[in-house]
């Protein structure tokens, strides 16, 4: 009765629908140069000041000015999120799957009509190019608008008549308290893969975005509670190594998703898995593009570019490593041209193409492995290492960098590098591309450019990659698809999104029922309308 009760209310709250956001409540709006804003937590739908005294610095990479300051979390917060969300839970369980597709039918809204505040947020705090920052959001908005089918992507199975008068059928059903750890590169993308698909199945969330780019999942929270969504059923919490162990050994956590560094991905892996815990594991990554000599080269160029450079290289889908076969190796001098033409400035200046890397640290850590290649006998064709943009001279900035001559065993290949280098290998033919790329420990994208269908058909079968394109450079799949990295690119066994998302975030309930033929009520047709307390 309490259950339906409080679902009852569940449903009354998602009728109230409000649709601006009142943008005084985030951390960049409430700057100004005499106080630091500080981040909040969201616990129990309410954002609140942390009592920690624990506070990381959040700085605009493009500036490396303070612009904000994020607590990490306290234990007592953090129980009292995961408490929030196990409470929450029962009753947002019980809603109808119909009342919770409202909820997020009306959030795809909110986040259409907010696009470009978030993007401004994501901008400020992680550097990218105000429109790359925009497509951030939009991919992760393409997920919740996935998420508003649940009405069929949960469905069971059923078998009828398996026996005389028994059916067989199955439920999906939510697992109880589900959390979310994110990386900085896609501060909306990757959160919205998370809770959107956990809660529309039923769960309740509990998010712990990167302390680096908070802003755009505490603006994301607000929208969701704007939407309807119940107080508990989202909760949000900060924080570095001590949050991320007290998810993964939380007995009432029971799943956990993540995307990030493979140091971190092997190790919550481990660590949640030991807990009897879910864990899907998005992690590193070293994608190849071969070029075969047939291929459109204007069209090949411009996308490898884009693919490399694009977000200054801190995508996980970065097409980081170019394998030119035969006479593509000719192209070499022009892909250089067209790198140098790219425009580095801070992410919110008009025409900007790659802004700056998220802290000094990364840059450092960039132009560090530059050097390896030098010293190991790799060309730096185009060397970003000492850019200077104008007005930003604090910033995290490295400039397009092209290493070619590179070998496999060379560190600037074995590395992830995330960041603005294209590393170029070069190769007789299409078989020696393939085992490089195969004999490569990470498989999460990898594209073939070529006009010729049959080459295109050998490698997209015989690569060992989780995402092939086909001249398209970053082939992250749409949401009705699934994220499908592979090997060491990935640990879990269902991947985000998709079908596979919502099996991530369901478990299976089979009943056999027998209703025997003969047990059926026996009753003369009534042809008198039935009246009550007759
Ligand atoms: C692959 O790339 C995505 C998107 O950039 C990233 O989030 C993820 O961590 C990477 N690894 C895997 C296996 O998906
Ligand atoms: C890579 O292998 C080559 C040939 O086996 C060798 O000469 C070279 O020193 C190696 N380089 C590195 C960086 O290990």
């Amino acid at each position: 009765m309490a259950a339906v009760l409080a679902a009852a209310a569940v449903r009354a709250r998602i009728l109230q629908v409000s649709s601006k956001v009142n943008s005084s409540w985030h951390p960049a709006s409430s700057f100004s140069s005499s106080s630091v804003p500080t981040v909040k937590l969201f616990i129990g739908g309410k954002f609140i000041e942390s009592k920690s005294d624990k506070w990381i610095d959040i700085h605009n990479p493009a500036t490396n000015e303070l612009i904000g300051r994020v607590p990490q979390a306290t234990k007592a917060e953090m129980d009292a999120a995961v408490s929030s969300c196990k409470r929450a839970f029962p009753a947002w369980a019980d809603t109808s799957i119909l009342s919770r597709q409202q909820v997020l039918l009306r959030y795809q809204q909110l986040i259409k009509e907010n696009l470009k505040e978030i993007a401004k947020l994501i901008t400020l705090e992680q550097g990218k190019t105000l429109a790359d920052a925009e497509g951030d959001v939009f991919r992760g908005l393409q997920v919740v608008e996935h998420a508003c089918s649940v009405t069929s992507l949960m469905l069971g199975e059923t078998m009828p008549s398996i026996t005389k008068d028994m059916d067989l059928y199955s439920y999906r059903l939510p697992l109880g308290v589900c959390a979310g750890i994110a990386p900085f590169n896609f501060p909306a993308m990757i959160p919205l893969w998370m809770f959107p698909m956990a809660m529309v199945c039923g769960n309740t969330f509990l998010m712990k975005p990167s302390e680096r780019v908070p802003g755009a999942t505490m603006l994301l929270a607000k929208l969701l509670q704007d939407s309807g969504a119940p107080d508990g059923t989202l909760n949000v919490i900060h924080g570095q190594h001590e949050a991320v162990n007290f998810i993964c050994d939380h007995p009432d956590i029971k799943a956990i998703s993540f995307v990030g560094s493979n140091q971190a991905g092997e190790y919550i892996f481990e660590r949640g898995s030991r807990h009897g815990k879910r864990v899907q594991a998005n992690m590193g990554a070293k994608n190849h593009g071969v070029v075969m000599p047939d291929a459109n080269k204007e069209n090949t160029l411009n996308q490898l570019v884009g693919a490399a450079f694009g977000a200054a290289g801190q995508r996980c889908m970065a097409l980081s490593t170019a394998i030119l076969v035969g006479e593509a190796k000719k192209w070499l001098p022009e892909l250089v041209e067209r790198a140098k033409n790219l425009r580095v400035n801070a992410g919110d200046q008009p025409g900007a193409d790659l802004g700056p890397l998220i802290s000094p640290q990364a840059k450092e850590r960039v132009c560090n492995l530059i050097d390896s290649g030098t010293k190991e006998g790799a060309s730096i064709l185009l060397d970003g290492r000492n850019i200077k943009v104008k007005g930003y001279e604090n910033g995290n900035f490295v400039g397009p960098t092209i290493i070619s001559n590179v070998k496999p065993n060379m560190t600037c290949y074995k590395e992830e590098i995330f960041g603005p280098v294209l590393v170029v290998l070069e190769t007789d033919t299409l078989d020696e591309a393939i085992k490089i790329v195969n004999d490569n420990p990470y498989g999460n994208g990898t594209a073939i450019f070529t006009t010729n269908g049959a080459t295109a058909r050998k490698y997209s079968h015989l690569v060992d990659v989780g995402q092939v394109g086909v001249n398209v450079p970053i082939p992250v799949p749409l949401p009705m698809f699934s994220f499908t990295g592979s090997r060491s690119s990935f640990r879990g066994d269902t991947n985000f999104y998709g079908k596979q998302g919502i099996q991530f975030y369901t478990q299976l309930k089979t009943i056999t029922s027998q209703w025997k033929e003969e047990d059926a009520t026996l009753s003369s047709p009534a042809v008198v309308m039935p009246t009550m307390g007759r």
